[in-house]
């Protein structure tokens, strides 16, 4: 039987357009962009064009646009970037995130504590929605940076972006902000001008694009400094010899999630909310965690939580059925602790150890969905029996 992947979430497979569209930058134009002979040159002209490609899908200027090796670095950059450039304009030194970022974001804030900064973790409602108030309450003279990312990769929960840059610039215009984008590229709008922010990552390979490729969208005059020295590639603000394959290659992914922005999410949506309302009705005891309104989370996440089993055992029961799947995120997968996006969220930790995270994509059927019916609820009531 063919596997079922259903963790578009941790990674998606690379489209054969997106592979087609980056052979020739290993086979032909492998030239170093920065060298002045035409080798380089042509490698400099695929860059350029796949910056403004990117540019106009974010609707900003392509000189707003720094190519990265991935989300991860992009969190990075943006938020030390900031922080500290804002430090030393001696704007003050305090970080507003939230309790459910990714790691790559809260592990980011908390470095930077170690280094003297001060920092608020804002709580969120059982649904994984931040609370808007406490970061009005949280704000103060010395903030210098709001970092919320725009969609949660464990839930799927939306966040209003728009609304916490106005509430941050309102009580401090001088607030960077900053939002992790990487879930978020290809199911909602994120132009920064529509969300209100300075600062956005965005990975190649969340978007059937190439791994360890991402970008940052810096707006112009946004105080920030950059995260990795070296040579001057991307104006001073990423050094190293770009990725030349794989920034066409984000590129590309870019450009096609765009243009294919309904038909995906369309098809992501019909099969999700069969998991959604039909899971529950086969599995008892089955909690969905993330929004009960499926229009607020993303449009491909389903998450749950089954009472009485290990998730482990359960994602170890699914491989074995064919079918790949995840407890969340997949840098948590194999921790003992449970998510601390879900005892955010107010869940019991004995609960939040039985998570159960299926993200779908572009080659899943309605088939696929049908085995996961089928097979998910024997697996479940197997594992309760051996529980006792
Ligand atoms: C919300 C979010 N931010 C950041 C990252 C890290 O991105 P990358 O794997 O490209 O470093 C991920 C990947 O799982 C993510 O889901």
């Amino acid at each position: 039987m063919p596997r079922i992947y259903l963790d578009h979430a941790a990674t998606t497979p690379p489209d054969p357009r997106v592979i087609e569209a980056m052979l020739p930058m290993w086979t032909t134009y492998w030239g170093n962009p920065s060298s002045i002979y035409l080798e380089g040159q042509e490698a400099r002209r695929a860059i350029d064009s796949a910056r403004k490609l990117c540019a106009d899908l974010l609707g900003v200027t392509p000189k707003e646009v720094v190519f990265t090796g991935g989300g991860t670095e992009s969190d990075n950059a943006a938020i030390r970037g900031a922080a500290f450039a804002q430090r030393d304009r001696a704007r003050g030194n305090h970080i507003i995130t939230s309790a459910i970022e990714h790691h790559a974001v809260l592990h980011t804030v908390e470095q930077l504590e170690r280094e003297g900064f001060r920092a608020t973790y804002l709580p969120v409602d059982a649904a994984g929605v931040v609370d808007l108030a406490a970061l009005e309450a949280a704000v103060g003279p010395e903030t210098t940076v709001v970092s919320v990312m725009a969609a949660n990769n464990e839930v799927g929960t939306l966040q209003p972006i728009a609304e916490i840059s106005r509430i941050a610039k309102a009580k401090n215009p001088k607030v960077v902000v900053h939002t992790d984008a990487v879930q978020a590229a290809g199911a909602v709008d994120i132009r920064p001008a529509t969300l209100g922010v300075d600062l956005l990552s965005v990975a190649g390979h969340k978007l059937y694009g190439p791994k360890g490729v991402g970008l940052l969208y810096i707006k112009n005059r946004t105080p920030w400094q950059p995260l990795i020295l070296g040579g001057s590639q991307e104006k001073e603000r990423r050094a190293g010899t770009e990725n030349v394959a794989g920034i066409v290659g984000l590129a590309t992914a870019m450009k096609l999630a765009w243009d294919e922005f309904d038909a995906r999410n369309a098809h992501s949506r019909v099969l999700r909310d069969r998991l959604l309302f039909e899971l529950p009705e086969r599995i008892p005891d089955t909690v969905i965690t993330g929004p009960a309104d499926p229009s607020q989370r993303l449009s491909n996440n389903f998450s749950c939580c089954f009472r009485n089993v290990e998730g482990e055992s359960v994602l170890l029961a699914l491989d074995m059925a064919d079918v790949a799947a995840s407890s969340g995120s997949a840098c948590t997968t194999g921790a003992l602790e449970p998510s601390h996006v879900l005892t955010a969220m107010g869940i019991d930790p004995d609960l939040a150890h039985a998570s159960l995270r299926l993200t779908v994509g572009a080659s899943n059927s309605s088939e696929d969905i049908d085995r996961v019916l089928d097979v998910l609820p024997g697996i479940v009531s197997r594992l309760r029996s051996l529980a006792g």
